[in-house]
């Protein structure tokens, strides 16, 4: 297979600074070498960590409660056309991060390259403690990265162009054709919203009572087999004991291997077109980041074909 890597150092869509690291971290730790020499994958990959340094606005007030809107949404639409362009070659992309708001740029870029080179609609499976769809009404924080859901979905609509008005049809994504797994930590607004459009999603409670196999059948069963399907995987889906440097971590998670399990099961669909990693912050609980790090190149790998035996 042929892999397109883009490494986004960005931490502008939440507070906490270190997230960048994470790209050159997971790296440092031999993933594009395992890619290539372990799973046979033909890597493209320019060698560089983005930091979108010349995107930086001069100045950048709040803007609907949002914090950084102008700087998010430039590096979000450049990193949406790097994306575009590795997919339209019919590449599978890989997008390290990074915080969540990157995939506002990962997941139009996809859905924009599949429309035009299938006709097709893609699917996204979020695995997440946070569903990351609030609107920038619903959110109390007004950190971007629990909001790209909204803004991709059309949930949240913008006219100024420099603040995601860029997003327009052929990026968006269709609510009935996302699936959540590993929710815990969702906000009232987001519930409402949840409910209100039907969107599928399976909580930490769903996985407890059927079981990772039964979730993962159901959550594929919804998609329909043969959809082209991009995977955006947050850290913070994994518990915090497998998972503990990460900006906004959630006990009552995912085991290392259950997030393991899903990346097999979207492997084996033989329908993944694209694989976000995100949110692990090497600088939080440094005697944890190791694991952390080690934990999201395994899922990266199990994803891309990994087997075990
Ligand atoms: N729901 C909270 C908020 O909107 C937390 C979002 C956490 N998102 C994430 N990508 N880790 O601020
Ligand atoms: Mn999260
Ligand atoms: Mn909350
Ligand atoms: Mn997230």
């Amino acid at each position: 297979h042929d892999v397109g890597v883009v490494a986004v150092g960005f931490s502008g869509g939440q507070p906490k600074p270190g997230v960048d690291a994470a790209p050159m971290a997971l790296i440092e730790a031999g993933l594009i070498k395992e890619l290539e020499n372990d799973l046979d994958m033909k890597v493209a990959f320019d060698g560089q960590v983005h930091n979108y340094a010349e995107l930086l606005p001069a100045e950048d007030p709040e803007y609907r409660g949002m914090k950084r809107p102008k700087f998010v949404s430039a590096v979000t639409k450049t990193v949406s056309d790097q994306v575009y362009n590795y997919a339209k070659d019919g590449k599978l992309v890989l997008t390290l991060g990074g915080d969540h708001s990157i995939a506002m740029g990962t997941i139009s870029g996809t859905a924009k390259a599949v429309r035009e080179r299938l006709g097709r609609e893609i699917a996204v499976i979020w695995v997440d403690a946070h569903a990351d769809i609030n609107t920038p009404e619903t959110s109390d924080s007004g950190n971007i990265h629990g909001m790209p859901v909204s803004f991709l979905t059309g949930l949240a609509k913008e006219d100024r162009e420099d603040c995601f008005g860029w997003l327009k049809p052929e990026h968006m994504l269709s609510t009935k054709k996302l699936v959540y797994i590993g929710l815990r930590d969702i906000d009232r607004g987001e519930k409402k919203i949840l409910r209100d459009h039907g969107i599928k999603a399976f909580s930490m409670h769903d996985v407890d009572r059927h079981g990772i196999g039964k979730v993962m059948d159901m959550a594929l069963g919804w998609i329909g087999s043969d959809t082209p399907i991009h995977l955006s995987f947050d850290i913070d889906a994994l518990d915090p004991m497998w998972a503990p440097s990460t900006g906004t971590a959630v006990r009552g998670g995912l085991t290392l291997r259950e997030g393991d399990f899903i990346a097999e099961c979207v492997a084996e669909t033989g329908s993944l077109i694209a694989l976000d990693l995100v949110e692990v912050n090497p600088s939080l609980d440094e005697v944890g980041a190791s694991d952390t790090i080690r934990a999201g190149n395994s899922i990266i790998r199990c994803a891309l074909g990994d087997t075990l035996l």
